[in-house]
């Protein structure tokens, strides 16, 4: 079963900082999963939540600040004051922090709410620019923009969901799939149990607990996406 740090090693670290991306980069685990939005001017900022309030020190939307205000925050002090001056990362500062390992780069399409128009395009873009085009793994609660990416590349790309379809596998090869991420609570039941069983690749978020990391593992779950992958990595074994 593959190991994705969850925003980077976001028990351990800020989430979605180049500290909790650098501290991924050195553990033999198989990828990484970062939240993308695109900020008032166009740049794609690595962030979860829409707003900036929660993870920095400052308030409002993402989409509604520049770059450069929106890098004038500390986005580490709330969680320590260790980490005080650490500054929202750019796609581009994240990827290369992996430009010379081996990981994968789940890259999150934060449209959901806000459509971040041109998103997709950006990311295949830049990590096109990057030579890391083999490595990428599109996903989004945005079911429009993976549909976008089964469209137009053959990228690998997944439907995100917290919801419970009567047949999410079929529903998925519709959009063009055959990969799910899954939430946890989602993970055991018969939507996620059939989907395996026809032939999907499913991923599984947020597993913290060894316990239920192993019971995914049992019924045939592809990966799991952590807050804690050195633990989950050196549990796992
Ligand atoms: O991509 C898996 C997971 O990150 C989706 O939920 O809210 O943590 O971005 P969220
Ligand atoms: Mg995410």
């Amino acid at each position: 079963m593959k190991i994705y740090a969850h925003r980077g090693c976001s028990g351990t670290y800020p989430e979605n900082t180049l500290a909790a991306f650098q501290a991924a980069a050195k553990l033999p685990i198989d990828g990484v999963e970062v939240d993308v939005q695109l900020t008032k001017d166009g740049k794609m900022v690595v962030i979860h939540d829409e707003k900036i309030n929660r993870t920095t020190d400052g308030k409002g939307y993402v989409k509604d600040k520049t770059l450069d205000e929106l890098q004038s925050y500390d986005c580490g002090s709330w969680f320590s004051d260790e980490w005080s001056g650490e500054r929202i990362p750019t796609l581009d500062e994240v990827m290369d922090v992996f430009q010379d390992t081996a990981h994968r780069l789940n890259i999150e399409i934060k449209s959901d709410i806000f459509p971040y128009d041109g998103l997709v395009d950006k990311v295949i873009n830049l990590a096109t620019k990057k030579g890391m085009l083999d490595r990428l793994l599109i996903s989004s609660f945005n079911h429009e923009d993976v549909q976008k990416v089964c469209l137009d590349t053959d990228l690998d790309s997944a439907i995100i969901t917290s919801q419970i379809y009567v047949d999410i596998y079929d529903y998925a090869r519709v959009i063009g799939t055959n990969r799910l991420h899954v939430s946890l609570p989602s993970a055991f039941r018969k939507m996620t149990t059939n989907a395996l069983q026809k032939g999907a690749i499913v991923y599984v978020w947020t597993v913290n607990s060894l316990e239920y990391a192993q019971e995914l593992q049992k019924i045939g779950v592809h990966g799991i996406f952590t807050d804690y992958p050195e633990r989950m990595l050196n549990e796992l074994k």
